[in-house]
């Protein structure tokens, strides 16, 4: 007798990269209809012919439900899967939404970083700022954790710099900042729960594969493009 299939749960960071996974899920065939209405105030949405389920979360909770094993499979950030430091595989770069970590100010705040000055820094990522500055550059500095508009901080004075992404670079242009060091490329990844790799090795390594076919057949038609 055959075992009933159990769910393999995703959890999607909101926003710009659920949109994006969708799409590249629906392109190998994983899809969900349910999700796709916008005015629908359901959490929680069910493939039931491929007995998969999907919820969106805040990009912060998505390796936390990732690593508990609420989701068996996540896609978020790597700033976040940094930031947030989780016991989870990451397994798959999906090439997406790409930007850059780095410390950013007005022009004069150059100086500040080249002295080893004690300076105020404010982010959304305190973890990565302690770690750059800390390990990497061996400067003390204060970090001030804020939740969002970082770029503020300097501008009210609340920070000489801040550590944030930077995308098209037009927050930080619109606001007088500009990038002053950068700490690392940023692109969207799949995490995998842990036991969930042992335990549904074949399902999830299949998703995996197909997703990286996909992956690199894109890549390759946009350089023959
Ligand atoms: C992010 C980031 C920057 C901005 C960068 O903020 O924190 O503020 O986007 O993008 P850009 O280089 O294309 O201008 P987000 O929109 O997530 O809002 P938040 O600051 O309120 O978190």
């Amino acid at each position: 007798m055959s075992e009933e299939k159990r769910y393999l749960t995703f959890a999607l960071g909101k926003g710009r990269l659920a949109d994006k996974t969708l799409e590249l899920l629906e392109s190998i065939g994983i899809t969900c209809e349910e999700m796709k209405d916008k005015k629908s105030r359901k959490l929680i949405f069910v493939n039931e012919e491929l007995k998969l389920r999907f919820f969106l979360a805040k990009n912060p909770d998505v390796p936390t439900y990732v690593e508990y094993g609420a989701a068996d499979i996540g896609v978020v950030g790597s700033d976040v899967i940094c930031e947030e430091n989780r016991r989870v595989y990451e397994v798959l770069d999906l090439g997406f939404g790409k930007c850059r970590m780095c410390v950013c100010g007005p022009k004069e705040a150059e100086e500040l970083l080249q002295h080893h000055e004690m300076i105020r820094v404010a982010s959304k990522y305190p973890n990565i700022a302690k770690d750059y500055f800390y390990n990497k550059k061996h400067q003390t500095v204060d970090i001030i954790k804020l939740n969002g508009s970082v770029e503020l901080g300097p501008i009210v004075e609340l920070s000489d710099v801040i550590v944030d992404i930077v995308e098209t670079g037009s927050t930080l242009r619109e606001n007088g900042l500009t990038v002053l060091e950068e700490i690392c490329p940023i692109s969207a990844r799949m995490i995998v729960n842990r036991v969930s790799m042992q335990m549904e090795t074949e399902r999830i390594k299949d998703i995996i594969g197909r997703l990286r076919d996909k992956l690199s057949e894109v890549r390759t038609e946009g350089e023959n493009s």
